[in-house]
This record gives C-alpha cells, sequence and structure tokens, in this order.
C-alpha cells in the first residue's frame, strides 16, 4: 500500500477504555498524561520509542516509528470510558497504588477531571467484583443500544474525529464458544433473550464495532473471539485485535520456548506459578476467571513446540500454570517459572526464572501502542482480525484458517513489516539480513 492511501491522523482520537478505573487503565492514562506533559518517558512502547530499519541496511536509515508512521501524536489523544465504581481517575490510581503520589502529583488535575460513564456490569461474569454504578435495561440488548448512545454522545461531546475501545476490565468466567458465537443473527437474537452465554463484554463490543468503532481485547475473554463478531465487523468494516496483553510470564515463554526449540532440547515439564495481591489477582482467585486465564496461558507452548512433528522432544510435556492471590504483593507479581528441559541423550537440566515484575508497568505501554496502531489499521481500511498485532497478545486470535503466531520475535518481525508496508516501503526479508 502506497502512504498517500493512509488517512491522516487529523483531529482527536478518543480511546474508551472499559474498566477505565482499573490498575493497567489508570496506569496507562496517567503515564500517557506524564509523558504529553514531559514528566516522565514512554520506557517499553514501540510507538513511541522504537526505531524501524528502512531499505537495506548499509543504508544507514533507522528512524523512530513515531517519525515515520503517521500515528496519532499523544497530545490529541482524549480519554474516556466506563467502570463500575464512580470515582475519579486520581482516587483510582491512588487506590492502585502503582504510581507514587509524586508521579501523580504533576498530573493530579487532568485525572481529577476524569470520570467513568455507568458500566454495563454483571457480576455473574466476575464473581469476585461488586459495584453500583452500572446501567440497567430490559434486555442485553438494550444495554448494548445504551453502550452505543454513550460512543455516539462522547464522540460528539469531545469533538472527535474518531474512537478505539480498549477492554481492560476484568477477566469474565469461561465461556465456551457456542452456536450463538457463531452466526451474527443468532448473537443478535441471544442478546435479545438474554442468554447466559452472551457476556457483558460482547455488548461492549457489539456496541462499538457497531458504531464503527475499533475494539482490542486485553483480557482471555471470548468477547471478539468468534465469527458471529467478524461477520459484524466485515459488514461495517472495523479493525478488531485480542487477546490477553503479552506482559510477563507468557513473554517469557515466547521467548524461552523458541530458544529450546530452534536448538532441539527436549522439553518435560514447565511450572510456572505467580503470587499478585492486585485486584485482578483477587478477581482471578476464582476458579471461573481463572478458568478463562488458564486457557490463555497454557495455549503458547504447544502451538510453538509443534509436539506433532517433534514427538520424542515435547509430545509429552507437563505444563501447569497457578495464580495466588497474596495481597501483600499488590501490583508487584512474582512468576516463577521451573523448566525440565532435556539434552544430548537425554540428560536431564533445569532452568529457573523468577520474575519479579510489575503488573500495570509492563501492560500500561502495551495499551498505548495497541490504540495507535488499531486507529493506523483504520485508517488504511484493514478490517477484522489484526493479527500483524499478535506481538502484544498471549493468545492472538485467528480464523478457522490461519494459525496463531506466538514468538515474540517472528511476531515482531511481521509487525513492523506491517507498518513498512503501511508507509510504502518494501518490508525486509529476514533471511536476507538483520531484521530490525
Ligand atoms: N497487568 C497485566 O500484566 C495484564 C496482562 C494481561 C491481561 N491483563 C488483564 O487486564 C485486565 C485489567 O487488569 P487490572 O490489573 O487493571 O485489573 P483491575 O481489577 O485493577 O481493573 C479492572 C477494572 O475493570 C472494571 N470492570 C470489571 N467489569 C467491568 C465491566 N463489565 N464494565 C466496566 N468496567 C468493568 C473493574 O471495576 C476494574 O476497575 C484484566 O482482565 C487482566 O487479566 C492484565
Amino acid at each position: 500500500m502506497e502512504e498517500s492511501k493512509v488517512r491522516k491522523p487529523e483531529g482527536k482520537l478518543g480511546v474508551l477504555v472499559v474498566g477505565a478505573n482499573g490498575a493497567v487503565a489508570t496506569t496507562f492514562i496517567a503515564g500517557t498524561y506524564a509523558v504529553r506533559k514531559g514528566l516522565a518517558k514512554p520506557i517499553g512502547s514501540i510507538s513511541q520509542m522504537a526505531t524501524i530499519r528502512l531499505g537495506k541496511r548499509n543504508e544507514n536509515r533507522f528512524p523512530k516509528i513515531k517519525d515515520v508512521v503517521p500515528i496519532v501524536d499523544l497530545n490529541d489523544i482524549i480519554f474516556g470510558g466506563w467502570d463500575i465504581r464512580d470515582e475519579s481517575a486520581y482516587t483510582s490510581c491512588q487506590i492502585a497504588e502503582v504510581l507514587s503520589s509524586s508521579d501523580l502529583e504533576g498530573i493530579k488535575t487532568e485525572l481529577e477531571q476524569l470520570r467513568p460513564m455507568k458500566a454495563v456490569f454483571d457480576q455473574n461474569y466476575v464473581k469476585r467484583l461488586n459495584g453500583s454504578w452500572i446501567k440497567t435495561g430490559e434486555s442485553k440488548w438494550d444495554l448494548m443500544m445504551q453502550l452505543r448512545e454513550d460512543i455516539r454522545h462522547f464522540k460528539k461531546e469531545n469533538n472527535c474525529d474518531r474512537l478505539v475501545v480498549i477492554w481492560c476490565g476484568s477477566t469474565e468466567i469461561f465461556i465456551e464458544m457456542g452456536d450463538i458465537h457463531k452466526h451474527l443473527n443468532k448473537l443478535e437474537q441471544a442478546m435479545k433473550n438474554n442468554h447466559p452465554d452472551v457476556a457483558p463484554s460482547m455488548l461492549y463490543a457489539y456496541a462499538a464495532i457497531s458504531e464503527g468503532v475499533p475494539y482490542i481485547n486485553g483480557a482471555p475473554n471470548l468477547t471478539v473471539d468468534m465469527p458471529a463478531i467478524w461477520d459484524l465487523c466485515k459488514k461495517n468494516n472495523v479493525p478488531i485485535c485480542g487477546k490477553d496483553f503479552k506482559t510477563g510470564q507468557t513473554m517469557l515463554k515466547t521467548v524461552l520456548a523458541p530458544m529450546f526449540k530452534t536448538r532441539m532440547l527436549g522439553l518435560s515439564g514447565w511450572f510456572s506459578t505467580n503470587i499478585l495481591g492486585n485486584r485482578d489477582g483477587e478477581v482471578l482467585d476464582d476458579p471461573g476467571s481463572f478458568k478463562t486465564k488458564e486457557e490463555s496461558k497454557l495455549s503458547v507452548i504447544n502451538t510453538i513446540l509443534q509436539p506433532k512433528l517433534y514427538p520424542e522432544l515435547y509430545g509429552d510435556v507437563y505444563h501447569k500454570v497457578r495464580i495466588n492471590y497474596y495481597p501483600p504483593r499488590k501490583d508487584n507479581k512474582e512468576g516463577w517459572d521451573n523448566i525440565d528441559i532435556f539434552g544430548w541423550m537425554g540428560y536431564s537440566m533445569q532452568m529457573k526464572v523468577d520474575f519479579l515484575c510489575r503488573d500495570s508497568i509492563l501492560a500500561a505501554p502495551l495499551c498505548l501502542d495497541l490504540v495507535l496502531f488499531i486507529d493506523l489499521a483504520q485508517r488504511c481500511g484493514f478490517s477484522g482480525i489484526q493479527s500483524w498485532l499478535s506481538f502484544f497478545f498471549k493468545s492472538p486470535m485467528h480464523d478457522e484458517n490461519t494459525v496463531p503466531e506466538h514468538d515474540l520475535f517472528i511476531q515482531s518481525i511481521k509487525m513492523k513489516n506491517t507498518l513498512r508496508t503501511i508507509i510504502g516501503e518494501t518490508p525486509v526479508d529476514f533471511l536476507d539480513e538483520s531484521m530490525d
């Protein structure tokens, strides 16, 4: 595609965050305000910090992505969103305790002004949460229509040129894909009939896409990972991506597993455990929500290692993932991995990884990049699943005809090559030379 075909990022971009008062959302929002004011650096953000090689290596052209790819300027972002708690983003930041009060001081005014719209919420889908800032309606369809009205109202009030919706809300209970998720007319009927397999997140997604607004799924929820929604995207020419931000332990898995496979080292077991004490940890303490997260975390290794191709190496892997709610750690998660591998003649070895990370600090730059890149995708006229954004997700979405790509470095090449194509540059052939 030639650059001229990409609509310029003119006007304001409204970013509507579902779960706008959560730890990830407020860290993302506060950080963006701070970067905008020159009070912090956007560390971890590809769109703001990474360079992209253009042309042959010896041409020595390594501009920053943000200088050559037509993404929105951070000053043109307007935040809004929904949550079940009626409090300002400033109060939520204080409760989350991710950012220090000194970091919040310089952006206090902006954060205090930011209050969520009433949420569509049902405790049956997130058992450990309780809220009062909730819409009421006769049916799920009616609630979805109220969300559409919110979206239209926000766009008009804030004079936005375009919008993006990003789910930073809680992980819902596990919902198996059924018939109602496969056909658009059945999904619509199910909303009208209050079918139990229509979760609140699906109502936000349906509302956004119906309004022509791209949707990003940061949680492992089913939400947009279904043919009914893909049909809706096609109908409205809207891009979507998901699911489940790839931040800590899974990011490590998608680097280490390709390493074992490239060296033809065998794997007999991978035990991953986490302790965390934020609200997300509390929500995931419920077996229904944990099952949704577990499915997302487990899919990675099998897809990368291809046990059917290498049965002697990966045919019998014991893979276990645990998440334990441990309040003293708050947002500062600790993730341990014990990896049992084997080498020459079958001799066993072990690798231990102890990652003391910060959940929301890792997730916030992903939110920013995803918002900017999916807006770019829409201005390029892309619709449906954006597999070039797989880089950011634990369970990259794909349709029935494709397989997901999990390897972090292949994902990065694909993402940068898509950006090169968008700006009319030649994609890098990584067999040819370095792929930076
Ligand atoms: N932090 C990470 O590294 C990471 C990585 C991958 C995925 N995630 C996912 O991101 C999501 C957010 O994580 P968090 O740590 O900010 O959790 P959090 O509990 O702090 O925030 C979630 C917010 O969503 C709100 N919410 C729940 N249901 C809602 C609904 N129906 N409508 C509107 N608001 C709703 C809650 O009130 C809360 O404010 C979780 O699903 C988590 O699993 C986080």
